[in-house]
């Protein structure tokens, strides 16, 4: 287990921003994820946990404390008696890889989330969901270790208090590690094509669609939406789609009457931001200097090259209060903005 010193984080991270770490290390095993946060607390040092980073916006000051990113790898399939597949992967392994082999498979339950960047250790903190589907709907466990006494745990659904891009992680931070997730998956074919554009994509579809099928249908979505990760810094969806009263929505329509909205549970709307931010505020493929709402999906913030943590969250702040000011909706980052 090495340590490294002063790492630059824009090395470990989509949005390609971030200064150094003052010390910066890979667990690769539960045992060295535990002897690096003991380490961390013996030198009193700030701990900070990643994946791979394409979620997080780090700050130009870097990190004062240890960076630790979980790199615990390993997949397990094991087939149960009630016909059902338990896929159990290291929190380190890449996401888009685990949900490629169910695909080749035929495990279905995760199809409608490839081509997601990031780690499998990620996807239950911020509930990751895409076309339809959400990671909590196939979660069967998380495995955690408590930070406070290095403890194992393993968390059912229930325990982990899942909501829109939300989970009991996100709302108790430093207490859990996540390092790895078991998720329930089937050989039976079960389609979600609910979502609009995987119902447009199939709409002249006259069989089934294949597991591949949807995969590769996911992927070409993404691709016309999402940007290349290869060419622009990125960590997805900047904000939150708001989530507003039935009441407020029905204000909102006196002004905008195409607002599109979706339940989200008892007396409450989920409003999409992207569209606000088209119609509403112009700011599609707006750009302050090397800071850009995406061309193709406004709610995608984009570091076309050498923006620095403070030119995106001013950015990020620009957004927020034309929004506010327009539609009196506050809006929250979806994204990790550490400060
Ligand atoms: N829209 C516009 N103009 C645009 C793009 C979109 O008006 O330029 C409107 C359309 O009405 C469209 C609607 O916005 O139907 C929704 O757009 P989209 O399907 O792209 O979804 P989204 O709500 O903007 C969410 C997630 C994405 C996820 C997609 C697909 C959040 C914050 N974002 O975006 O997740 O991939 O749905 O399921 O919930 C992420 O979390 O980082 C992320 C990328």
């Amino acid at each position: 287990m090495v340590i490294e010193e002063n790492v630059p984080l824009n090395n470990h991270t989509t949005f390609r921003v971030g200064g150094p770490a003052r010390f910066f290390a890979v667990a690769r095993s539960r045992e060295e994820l535990w002897a690096l946060i003991t380490h961390a607390k013996d030198k009193n040092l700030p701990l900070l946990i990643m994946g791979t980073g394409s979620n997080i916006l780090a700050p130009d000051e870097g990190w004062k404390g240890l960076v630790i990113e979980v790199g615990i790898m390993g997949k397990q399939f094991s087939d149960q008696p009630d016909g059902t597949i338990l896929a159990t992967a290291g929190a380190g392994e890449n996401w888009d890889s685990l949900v490629a082999d169910c695909v080749s498979k035929g495990f279905w339950g995760l199809e409608n989330l490839s081509g997601i960047p990031g780690t499998v250790g990620a996807t239950p903190i911020q509930n990751v969901g895409a076309y339809g589907v959400e990671i909590k709907d196939v979660i069967d466990t998380v495995e955690v270790l408590e930070i406070k006494n290095g403890e194992t745990h393993s968390f059912i659904p229930t325990d982990c208090r899942f909501g829109y891009r939300d989970s009991f992680f996100k709302q108790e931070p430093g207490r859990y590690v996540v390092t790895a997730v078991t998720m329930r998956l089937s050989r039976n074919a079960a389609p979600t094509l609910h979502y609009r554009d995987l119902r447009e994509h199939f709409k002249n579809h006259k069989e089934t669609p294949s597991l591949l099928d949807i995969r590769t249908a996911v992927l070409e979505i993404r691709s016309r939406k999402f940007p290349d990760l290869r060419k622009f810094g990125t960590a997805g969806s900047f904000f939150k789609n708001p989530i507003i009263t039935t009441t407020h929505l029905a204000k909102l329509q006196e002004r905008f009457p195409d607002v599109p909205h979706f339940p989200a549970g008892e007396g409450r709307e989920k409003i999409s931001l992207a569209w606000l931010l088209d119609r509403v505020c112009n700011l599609k493929g707006v750009t302050h200097g090397p800071v850009e709402s995406f061309k193709r999906q406004p709610l995608v913030i984009v570091n076309t090259g050498g923006a620095t943590a403070k030119d995106i969250r001013a950015f990020a702040d620009f957004v927020a209060s034309c929004v506010k000011e327009k539609t009196g909706i506050a809006i929250e980052p979806e994204v990790n903005v550490l400060s």
